[in-house]
């Protein structure tokens, strides 16, 4: 796995952190951190710049400070979008004329997104039936070329990188430092928003783990150039039945033994071999954090208590985070009064048939204003 190093003694001359700020609340104001040659070039959708909601009932509730960046508020709703302007433009540079990527959904879908912007042609490949309604009209909508294949995001990941290498197609998952490197911006965006004050933790859900690395990466290189003392300790959040990343840590390993045949309702992270697992595992032993793993009915309940309590829709992937905060509260792994960031990483639009099925139907009445009163009388 290859990792982007910049030239951080020249970062830490140049880089006049207040003049940043005068820019536009997006990734690109932050652009001396990406490794993009023409700003003429880049290819943006005004990604970046996500609230950051204080969340005050779950807040009194488990006794912390929790704030949720909601980056389902994203040009195509997902966090995707970060790498993909980076990924893009790179791909832009390189004078490809193929982008290609495997996906549980959303990678596809901002892909396809920014590829059309770009005029590049695009190819995905997805695991045939599990991936999302929502994030599968996107990148049908945005003219992707999508082949299902009969297999999980593994095995579409394995056949996609043998496939980009072979036919001269620019692969963008994870693999792809470029592409990571966009995703770090969440860091930037929390240390500026906080002023600096940076908080105790950052917990997010985990998949093929390119993520958790990248954040981690974003405040080590403000660390670097002495823009921070310190880092949050992250904390990684995987599905019951997909966690191999938690099953090494409690373990106390870093060599991580592929989950088979990874499930859960969050398609998002259905991922068992995750290909920056040990980045992941080097950014969660470096900053002293933790990986737990959440089963279905915890992230199904969580993302209701998101909707329900904070008025925020978040997909099922993304309230793995939760799940995972609720727990190691419970256990009191992470101890009251600490500032938490959740990362909400996609938008629960995303995955609207997870939600009519984990939901109370509406009630149906008749045309009737008597038997609405009494449907009405009836509601608690
Ligand atoms: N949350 C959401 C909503 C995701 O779509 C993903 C990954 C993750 C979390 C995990 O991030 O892989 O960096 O650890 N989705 C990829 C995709 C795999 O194809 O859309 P990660």
């Amino acid at each position: 796995m290859l990792d982007v190093v910049h030239n951080y003694d020249r970062l830490k001359e140049t880089i006049d952190w207040e003049e940043m700020r005068d820019r536009a609340f997006n990734l690109w104001r932050y652009k001396e951190f990406m490794p993009i040659k023409d700003y003429n070039k880049i290819i943006s959708l005004k990604e970046g710049g996500t609230p950051l909601y204080l969340c005050k009932k779950l807040s009194n509730e488990l006794d912390i400070e929790l704030y949720v960046k909601h980056e389902g508020e994203n040009p195509t709703g997902s966090f995707k979008d970060r790498g993909m302007t980076v990924g893009v433009s790179k791909a832009l540079e390189l004078g490809v004329n193929t982008v290609a990527c495997a996906s549980t959904g959303n990678t596809s879908a901002s892909l396809a997104a920014y590829a059309a912007k770009a005029g590049l042609k695009c190819l995905v490949l997805l695991p045939a039936g599990k991936v999302a309604l929502g994030k599968l009209a996107q990148a049908i909508m945005h003219g992707a070329n999508i082949i299902g294949v009969n297999g999980n995001f593994d095995d579409a990941l394995y056949l996609i990188r043998q496939a980009s290498e072979s036919m001269g197609m620019y692969l963008l998952n994870s693999v792809n430092p470029f592409r990571l490197e966009g995703q770090k911006s969440i860091a930037f965006e929390i240390a500026d928003e906080f002023d600096f004050n940076l908080p105790d933790y950052v917990i997010l859900p985990v998949g093929n783990a390119g993520n958790i690395s990248s954040i981690y990466k974003g405040f080590k290189e403000l660390f670097k150039i002495d823009l921070t003392k310190e880092v949050p300790k992250m904390i990684g959040i995987q599905a019951m039945g997909a966690s191999p990343i938690v099953d090494a840590l409690k373990s106390n390993s870093r060599i991580v033994t592929p989950t088979e045949n990874p499930e859960t309702i969050a398609t998002a992270i259905r991922i068992g071999n995750p290909v920056n697992a040990s980045k992941a595992i080097n950014a969660i032993i470096e900053s002293s954090g933790f990986a737990e793993s959440v089963s279905d009915d915890e992230i199904i309940s969580a993302q209701k208590e998101m909707a329900r309590k904070e008025g925020i829709l978040c997909e099922p992937a993304s309230a793995a985070s939760i799940a995972g905060l609720k727990k190691l509260r419970k256990e009191g792994i992470i101890e009251p009064d600490k500032k938490v960031v959740a990362v909400l990483t996609g938008h629960g639009l995303k995955d609207p048939e997870t939600i009519i099925n984990s939901c109370e139907p509406p009630l149906e009445v008749e045309s009737d204003i008597r038997k609405l009163i009494e449907v009405i009388m009836k509601i608690k």
